[in-house]
């Protein structure tokens, strides 16, 4: 079974995600990280995001792989661990603009259509999952919560990768309401709720009540 949660930044979907796959005992995908990936070993190499044709050039040296290591996915870039360092904020200030290339999306989404084919299904988390990637996902689940909700999220996320950085809250809901919009009003493959997506507003919704939810879909749909 293909289960597909896609939604804008900080909603919950990876801890959702997650939970939703160890319960099932299936794989789980986080897309968003790919494109992170991508936008690491660019500004690595110190490519510059507006310029097309040197992007294409840089990542004919680009390798992407995953490892599953004690139990848990890790993003590795030409043979280096990059799970931690695609989640810097600058990493967030960006990877949007990567993300709205089209042939960075068409090599990525191949990728996503070859894990697909794991054994006994996958849940993928993304932006454009259940609309452009798995239209014929069996369950596709849209997850959206308030931005507020969303950067107090995020600020702890931050705060434990990097326990000494000093961040700002009201940055940090400005950054994700400006990557909503960049990622909803792209051309290709926008943020967008598939119509046949279940909608779930995790704003006043704890993790548990939200996995409930889905559990009862996921039965449903088994039944
Ligand atoms: O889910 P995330 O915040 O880690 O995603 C990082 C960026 O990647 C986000 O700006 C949107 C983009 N993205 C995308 O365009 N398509 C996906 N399937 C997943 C993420």
């Amino acid at each position: 079974m293909i289960i597909v949660i896609d939604g804008p930044s900080g909603a919950g979907k990876s801890t959702l995600a997650k939970k939703l796959a160890k319960e099932l005992g299936i794989a789980y995908f986080d897309t968003g990280a790919m494109y992170r990936s991508v936008c690491w070993y660019l500004m690595e190499k110190k490519v510059s995001l507006s310029d097309a044709k040197q992007i294409k050039e840089s990542l004919k040296n680009f390798t992407f792989e995953l490892r599953k290591e004690v139990g848990e996915f890790r993003f590795f870039v030409n043979n280096k661990d990059v799970s931690n360092l695609i989640r810097a904020s600058e990493i967030d200030k960006n990877v949007s603009q990567v993300a709205a290339y089209p042939f960075i999306r068409e090599s990525l989404v191949h990728l996503q259509e070859e894990f697909s084919q794991t054994e006994g299904g996958a849940i993928f988390e993304g932006r454009d999952m259940g609309t452009v990637v798995f239209p014929n996902a069996e369950l596709k689940f849209f997850l959206v919560a308030d931005p507020k909700v969303r950067a107090m999220r995020r600020y702890e996320q931050l705060k434990e990768l990097y326990p000494n950085a000093t961040y700002d809250l009201k940055e940090i809901e400005k950054s994700i309401i400006k990557r909503d919009e960049y990622d909803s009003n792209r051309t290709c493959s926008p943020l967008k709720k598939a119509q046949d997506a279940h909608l779930i507003d995790a704003s006043d919704r704890s993790i548990n009540a939200i996995l409930q939810i889905m559990r009862t879909f996921v039965e449903e749909q088994r039944a």
